[in-house]
This record gives structure tokens, sequence and C-alpha cells, in this order.
């Protein structure tokens, strides 16, 4: 099992000092920015676009990890890879999930199928051979500072057959805090995405390597 990756969500710090919120990450030692896109329609929010993300882009060395919470992201997908590392599209944003994440592979990012609370895991199953990673939300989309949903544990137990033989990692999103890192990294994620719990606090970088710290003791647990 590789080390747990630790995502900030760039959605729960200062729109108008984005700088200063990508600086806090690096400073935490995160391994990704999570950059929540959304459009106002397959979710109520609207966020930004891929002209902030390719200043995203241009603003940190940082691998930024994009999650596309738009409808018909066929229309607009190749806008996002301009050297981002991850790129998730939601199962349920699209009827073209396999033509998505093989333009984002041959766009060079890791590619993705996200999938929401209602989803099961085995609208995954199709495209086991197709995904780099999983992002499995344990929230609602739509906002930040949610309340984690529990059944998303066995949920991401569950999953683990289906995802063997190839290393597929996988992304949970939505309400992690320091007090559920253990516990989600108990259950198998790998790359946790963090917002309130981390740009809600007093002090961003403490609290990125707090969640790792409580991740990895879940680690030597096992
Ligand atoms: C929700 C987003 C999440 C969000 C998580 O739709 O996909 O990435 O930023 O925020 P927290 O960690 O506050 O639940
Ligand atoms: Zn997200």
């Amino acid at each position: 099992m590789s080390a747990v990756r630790i995502a900030p969500s760039i959605l729960a710090a200062d729109f108008a000092r984005l700088s200063d919120a990508l600086a806090a990450a690096r400073e935490g030692g995160a391994d990704l920015v999570h950059v929540d896109v959304m459009d106002g329609r397959f979710v109520p929010t609207l966020t930004f676009g891929w002209t902030m993300v390719e200043a995203l882009r241009k603003a940190t060395d940082l691998p930024l990890d994009i999650h596309l919470m738009i409808d018909r992201p066929e229309e607009t997908l190749d806008r996002y890879l301009c050297g981002v590392q991850l790129v998730s599209v939601h199962v349920e944003s699209t009827a073209h999930l396999h033509r998505c994440l093989e333009r984002i592979r041959s766009g060079g990012a890791s590619a993705g199928a996200a999938i929401n609370p209602a989803t099961p895991a085995r609208a995954l199953e199709a495209v086991t051979g197709d995904v780099d990673h999983v992002l499995v939300m344990s929230v609602n989309p739509g906002w930040g500072g949610q309340k984690f949903i529990g059944s998303t544990y066995d949920k991401i137990r569950g999953m683990k057959p289906m995802l063997s033989g190839r290393e597929i990692p996988i992304e949970i999103d939505g309400g992690v805090t320091l007090e559920n890192a253990a516990a989600c990294r108990a259950a198998g994620a790998d790359i946790l995405v963090a917002g309130t719990s981390v740009y809600g606090q007093p002090d961003p970088p403490a609290a990125i390597r707090a969640i790792r710290r409580a991740a990895a003791a879940a680690e030597v647990a096992k």
C-alpha cells in the first residue's frame, strides 16, 4: 500500500486569496491541490472553470487534482487538460464515461471516475480497466462543510476486490476531518480530500500535517 496522499480542497479557502491557499498547501506538505469545478447545473453551486484552472496551474508547482462536477463533461474536458495531474468526471454526469476517461489519459492526466453517495460502487465495474483512480463522494456534491456519510466506509471496503489486480487509488471526498482520517485510511482510502478541516482552521498548514499524521497512524495500526 502506498503512502496516503492529502489533497486540501480550495473550495473552503478565501477565493479572493487563492495564492495564499496554495502557499499554505505547500507549507503544510500537501501532495495535491483539489480543485472543485462546479457548473451550477450538475450541482447548484457555480465555482470556476478552466481559465481559473490554468491560472492555478501557473501559480503552483503542486500537482492539481481537478474534480469536475459539470454536466456533459465531454464538451469541455479538453480545456482542463492543461498540465494537471488528476481529473475526475462523475459517472452520473455523462453518457460517455469511457470516452471521457480515454481523453483524460491521452491528455496526460490520471483518469478518474467519481460516484455520488447514492451511486453504488458497481457503477464503476465496466470501467475498472479504464480508470487510474476513483473518487468516492462521502457527502453530496455541491458544498463544503457537510457531515461525512458513514456508509462510505463500507462502500470503499466493498470496492477493493473489484479494483484488485491494478493499483487504483481510491480518493475520498467530503467531510474528511482530523477525527475520521484514520478510519478513512483504514477503510482503504489512498487520497484524502480535506476542505473545511484545512482552510476552515486557524493554521491550515498545521491542519494538513495533523490529518496526515492521523491517517498514517491507521497504517501503523494495520
Ligand atoms: C464537495 C466537494 C468537496 C469539498 C469538500 O462537492 O467535492 O471537494 O471541497 O469539502 P469539505 O472537506 O469541507 O467537506
Ligand atoms: Zn471535490
